[in-house]
């Protein structure tokens, strides 16, 4: 969170100001996350009371129907894929890549029927999925890409910050992501009129700017927008998410020379086009209970994070073999590599991986 003294004045304001919900400072807000991932035009940019509710809003308008298919990967916090169920969709398992997590281009133009109605990648951990082979596939199957980025903000795929790569770009301001508004999300359109649309669908059905009794509700929409509070709280979070993603990042790059080399144990490799916002430090390892168990003894805590989603009954219908996930979730483990991990707690976490467990 902000330094106290900069955020408070501004909270307090807006709390006694007699506008709390979504007001300007929103739009505002909007804007100015808008310039951070350089959309187009802040008509471009939505925002939202979770990243959830980006994601359900942009199945529904990239087209997403009850019944339609929509490709996405297992390795992923759960609701990247419950989104897909919200909006009526069913979940096709792609397989993922077990160098990095991320969804396998192959494995999605493989699953690709004549009912799927849009790819959901993500990129894991903070690394970039590979856009430009999704993009391809997408494109050449007439669908939109949607990027679930909740962990990639201040990424940059081909020298471009993420954003921008895909048709939808959602990002999650969720209490333990990069920028937190407590809670709140983004969704970066690359299309306006998709971004109109969206705009009413966060707001019942409703065009915010048109009189309350002369306007009609043709579409079911939700109550997912953003108020001028958690809007308050990210402007001023913006003026320091970048000094928080640069210290993920030189955590990230410090991991990734301290790491090199050791039996054992295998770092991630990705496209080389990706520039990871290293919001998690993914290893692969030997024995990972030892492993766990001897950094826990050394004061170091590590994470699995997430299920891989296809184990849960809820998307038991989905099931699928997907050897990369199998490969991928037996040996991951992160370790901590944010903004409060210190030079000292870094040397300290990469001698005691260096010593073996
Ligand atoms: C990859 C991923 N997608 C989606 C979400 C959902 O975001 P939110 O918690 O803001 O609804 C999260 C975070 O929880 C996430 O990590």
């Amino acid at each position: 969170m902000a330094p106290e003294a900069e955020l408070m004045p501004r909270l307090r304001n807006v709390l006694y100001s007699g506008q709390i919900g979504e007001g300007p400072i929103v739009a505002e807000f909007e804007a100015k996350f808008g310039e951070f991932v350089a959309a187009p035009d802040r008509a471009n940019v939505l925002s939202f009371n979770s990243g959830t509710a980006a994601l359900h809003i942009a199945l529904l308008i990239a087209g997403v129907k009850p019944g339609d298919e929509v490709v996405s990967t297992p390795m992923t916090a759960e609701p990247t894929n419950l989104a897909i169920v919200h909006a009526g969709g069913r979940v096709v398992w792609a397989d993922i890549d077990p160098a990095n997590g991320n969804i396998d281009p192959d494995s999605v133009r493989q699953k690709l029927t004549p009912r799927t109605r849009a790819i959901l990648a993500v990129d894991y951990g903070g690394i970039p999925a590979p856009l430009a082979a999704l993009s391809t596939i997408a494109g050449d199957a007439g669908i939109p890409l949607i990027e679930d980025a909740a962990h990639a903000l201040g990424a940059r795929y081909a020298g471009k910050v993420a954003g921008t790569h895909a048709d939808f770009v959602m990002f999650s301001l969720q209490a333990i992501k990069h920028l937190t508004t407590v809670d709140g999300g983004m969704l970066v359109c690359r299309d306006v009129s998709a971004a109109a649309h969206g705009r009413v669908l966060r707001w019942f059905g409703m065009d915010r700017n048109a009189p309350r009794i002369g306007v009609d509700i043709a579409e079911v929409g939700y109550k997912y927008h953003m108020n001028n509070v958690n809007a308050t709280i990210g402007l001023v979070q913006l003026q320091h998410v970048q000094d928080v993603i640069d210290r993920h990042v030189a955590n990230g790059r410090f991991f990734d020379h301290a790491l090199a080399g050791i039996p054992g144990l295998e770092l991630c490799r990705w496209d080389a086009a990706a520039e990871p916002s290293y919001w998690m430090y993914t290893v692969m390892v030997e024995r990972r209970e030892d492993f766990v168990n001897k950094l826990a003894g050394r004061g170091i805590a590590t994470s699995l994070a997430h299920q891989r989603n296809d184990l849960h009954s809820v998307f038991a219908a989905s099931r699928a073999e997907l050897p990369g996930v199998d490969r991928f979730f037996s040996r991951m483990i992160h370790i901590p590599c944010g903004w409060w991990v210190s030079d000292d707690d870094r040397a300290h976490i990469a001698d005691t991986i260096r010593e073996g467990w």
